[in-house]
C-alpha cells in the first residue's frame, strides 16, 4: 500500500522574505506542503507573515535570535524579497538607485550574514534573481541590482561551500503578480513575443524550483543560475530574426 508523499522537506526551518504575496507566498505555501516549518517575512502585513524589512540589520538580527531560541538552527533561506523601480537611464535618481540596491542586493547580503551561522551542513539558500540579471533590461536600478545579486551569491556559494552551505541562484522571467501587473500592458505583450513558450509563468512554477534546490535532491548543486524564463533568456535577443524570417518565408 503506498501513503501519500512524503515531503522534501521535513521539519526543516526555511526563511522566506517577501512572503506577503506573489512568488513569495506562493514558494511559503510548497515549502510547508513539502513538510517545512516556514518562516514567512515581509515588510507589508499579511495574516502569518512575520515583520521583517530586509533592509534593516538589526531587524534580521532580532530574527536569528529568535530562530535560534525556538529551533536551533536554519536549514534554507529563499531571498525573494525584491522591488523594481522603472526609470531609465537618463531619469533614474541615485537615491532611487541606492533603495532598489539595498532592498534586492543588501537584504540578501544581510539574510546571509545573519541565518548562515544558524545553519548546518546541508542547508541551501535560495537567491532570486531575474532574466534582468542576465540582460539589459531597461529599469536600469532593478537591472543593476539583480547583477549584483548574482556576483553576491557566487561569492556565497565560494565562501559557505566549505561548510556544506549551498547557495543558488534562480532567474525568474515574465510571471503574473502583482509586479508584473503594474507595468505597462506592453511589457507583458514583448516579454511573451520574446519568449519561446510563448506565455508568461506562474509563481507554481518558481516555487517548485525552490523546492528542489532547497531539498537534498539539488545536494551536489551550488554556485548555480537557472533561468525560469519560458527560454527568454535563451536565445540571446535573436528571436526575433528567427520569427521576422519565418514570417518573410511564409
Ligand atoms: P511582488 O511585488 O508581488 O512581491 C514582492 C514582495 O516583497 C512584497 O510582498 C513586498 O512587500 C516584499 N518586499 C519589498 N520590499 C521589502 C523589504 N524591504 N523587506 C521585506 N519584504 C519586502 O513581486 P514578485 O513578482 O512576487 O517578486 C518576487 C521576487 O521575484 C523579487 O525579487 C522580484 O524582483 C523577482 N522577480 C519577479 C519577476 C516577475 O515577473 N514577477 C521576474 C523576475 C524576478
Amino acid at each position: 500500500m503506498t501513503g501519500p508523499r512524503p515531503g522534501r522537506l521535513p521539519g526543516k526551518v526555511v526563511v522566506v522574505t517577501g512572503a506577503a504575496r506573489g512568488q513569495g507566498a506562493t514558494q511559503a505555501e510548497a515549502l510547508a506542503r513539502e513538510g517545512a516549518h516556514v518562516v514567512a517575512a515581509d515588510v507589508t502585513e499579511a495574516p502569518g507573515c512575520r515583520h521583517l524589512d530586509v533592509t534593516s540589520a538589526e531587524q534580521w538580527a532580532a530574527l536569528a535570535a529568535e530562530l535560534k531560541e525556538s529551533y536551533g538552527q536554519v536549514h534554507g533561506l529563499v531571498n525573494n524579497a525584491g522591488i523594481t523601480w522603472r526609470a531609465r537611464l537618463g531619469d533614474v535618481r541615485a537615491a532611487d538607485f541606492d533603495r532598489v540596491h539595498a532592498v534586492n542586493v543588501t537584504g540578501p547580503l544581510l539574510g546571509i550574514q545573519h541565518l548562515a551561522p544558524l545553519m548546518p551542513p546541508g542547508a541551501s539558500i535560495v537567491n532570486v534573481g531575474s532574466s534582468a540579471a542576465l540582460t539589459a533590461h531597461y529599469p536600469v536600478a532593478y537591472t543593476a541590482s539583480k547583477w549584483g545579486l548574482r556576483g553576491l551569491s557566487k561569492t556565497a556559494a565560494l565562501e559557505l561551500g566549505p561548510l556544506g552551505i549551498r547557495v543558488n541562484t534562480i532567474h525568474p522571467g515574465y510571471i503574473e503578480t502583482e509586479m508584473t501587473a503594474s507595468a505597462a500592458p506592453a511589457f507583458r505583450e514583448a516579454n511573451i513575443r520574446e519568449t519561446p513558450l510563448g506565455r508568461t509563468g506562474t509563481t507554481d512554477e518558481i516555487a517548485a524550483l525552490v523546492a528542489f534546490l532547497l531539498s537534498e535532491e539539488s545536494s551536489f548543486i551550488t554556485g548555480a543560475e537557472i533561468p525560469v524564463d519560458g527560454g527568454l533568456t535563451a536565445h540571446g535577443g535573436v528571436k526575433s530574426i528567427s520569427d521576422a524570417l519565418r514570417e518573410g518565408a511564409s
